[in-house]
């Protein structure tokens, strides 16, 4: 796998007007929750447009080792036979995660509700990741710990109990991977599991389980939150999963399109679901020449078009009640505000500090390397823009974060300079057509 791979530097260098239409892959998070659901219901999930990247693919490999039969039909078409709630078998082998947080805190999730013992374990940037915001909740409901890297880091060793105590839990930072844990959790609870977040995070777990026939009720909760109710021990029937575009990665597209000169591209099917919508909304507001097309359903989800076109923006202030709805987008937001307008303030980013790599540091430092001003004031992220242009030239350390190297790789497409990675290999964890995409719209790597 690409984690245990030696690192491969790539240039992205200035390039003529990006032109043409393309359909990034399946939704990372949805992809996922398709595997883990194919595996907690009983007979065959039939999935499509399932992202083919390698968090995913280590999430269907974990199903695998709890019980679940997968079978690759074609391109995005798997089929998940599944062992259905309350009948997972001990993995032999340890679950690894690879670079996937999502992958690995979810799956936490399901075994922590179920009567087996497995070990998570991953790569350099899973392992230190914090994973006590996933473990102590599973220990309320009665799994338990019994091996952990300091901190509460993987290799971890959970064992998960059969009978989970229903409980009631508000998450203490806004995230729908603590949300999902509880959830999954709570799946083969007897009795109603309630988890409270104060800031909404993305909804694909409760939505999939409702697809799946679970009785769950989500309800508004104070200003900017939720309280979701779900019913223990539902019979999940197998539904068929189509998974939409993923805005994550529509966003290194659309941003390619913004900044280099004469751009005028279609992104095709991207889906709209408001708390995944963060990023667009930002872009508009700071002046985009995005039309929105052709909005329709699918998947259960909306989507649209999005013709995109080089255009001229202004810095913004970005509230840190957004981030949530654009958590992923961060990175690539701070290249696009290096050549807005005036200054753009990101507010309230603490937990970028703990994604695939401290994203906060390593944004400020790559953006500095590329003769970009930026500061970091307490949790927040000030970018001083260079109407227009940006100096470039610098070498960027990527971390094993998939989004470091793609957010710089696109600045070096619209810089003076030509911009370069240390290693672009953890592309592939999200995003594998990254580069086959971005040339067929006419960008340059080397
Ligand atoms: C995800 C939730 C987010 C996001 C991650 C995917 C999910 O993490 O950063 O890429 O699929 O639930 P948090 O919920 O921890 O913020």
């Amino acid at each position: 796998m690409s984690h245990s791979a030696a690192a491969k530097p790539l240039t992205a260098r200035a390039c003529g007007s990006l032109r043409g239409r393309v359909r990034p892959p399946g939704d990372k998070s949805i992809s996922h929750r398709a595997f883990l659901l194919g595996l907690l219901s009983v007979g065959e999930t039939l999935v499509s447009g399932l992202l083919e990247g390698e968090d995913v693919l280590n999430t269907g490999r974990a199903c695998v080792q709890l019980g679940a039969r997968v079978e690759r039909l074609g391109d995005g078409r798997w089929r998940i036979h599944g062992m259905g709630l309350g009948s997972l078998l001990a993995p032999r082998e340890k679950l690894d995660f690879g670079n996937a947080g999502t992958g690995s805190r979810l799956m936490m999730g399901v075994v922590g509700g179920h009567g087996v013992t497995a070990l998570f374990d991953g790569d350099a940037s899973l392992r230190k990741r914090p994973m006590r915001r996933i473990l102590d909740p599973l220990v309320l409901m009665g799994a338990e710990v019994l091996e952990q890297a300091e901190g509460g880091r993987c290799p971890i060793l959970l064992k998960g109990t059969s009978e989970p105590a229903p409980i009631e839990y508000r998450t203490p930072v806004a995230s729908a991977q603590i949300k999902s844990a509880v959830l999954l959790a709570g799946l083969n609870a007897l009795g109603r599991t309630t988890v409270i977040e104060s800031e909404a995070s993305r909804d694909h777990t409760e939505k999939m389980l409702t697809y799946f026939g679970a009785a769950l009720t989500s309800e508004p909760f104070g200003e900017h939150g939720r309280k979701i109710t779900l019913e223990g021990r539902p019979e999940l029937a197998p539904r068929p999963i189509m998974v939409p575009v993923d805005p994550s990665s529509a966003a290194f597209l659309i941003a390619a399109a913004v900044l280099v000169k004469g751009s005028d591209i279609v992104v095709e099917g991207v889906m709209m679901n408001p708390l995944r919508s963060g990023f667009l909304a930002t872009l508009l507001e700071m002046g985009a020449r995005i039309d929105i097309l052709d909005r329709r359903e699918e998947g259960g989800e909306e989507v649209a078009d999005l013709r995109v076109r080089h255009s001229d923006l202004t810095g913004v202030d970005v509230p840190a009640a957004r981030a949530p709805a654009m958590i992923d987008e961060y990175l690539i937001l701070a290249v696009v505000a290096a050549f807005a307008k005036g200054a753009t303030r990101m507010n309230g980013l603490q937990e970028l500090r703990v994604k695939e790599s401290d994203r906060l540091a390593a944004t400020a430092a790559g953006l500095s390397a590329n003769g970009v001003k930026a500061t970091v004031e307490g949790d927040d992220l000030i970018v001083e823009g260079g109407a227009g242009s940006c100096r470039g030239g610098g070498l960027v350390e990527t971390h094993l974060d998939h989004r470091l190297a793609m957010s710089f790789l696109v600045m070096g497409l619209a810089s003076d300079r030509p911009v370069t990675v240390d290693d672009e290999t953890m592309i592939a964890t999200s995003f594998p057509t990254f580069r086959p995409l971005m040339a067929s719209l006419g960008a340059e790597f080397s």
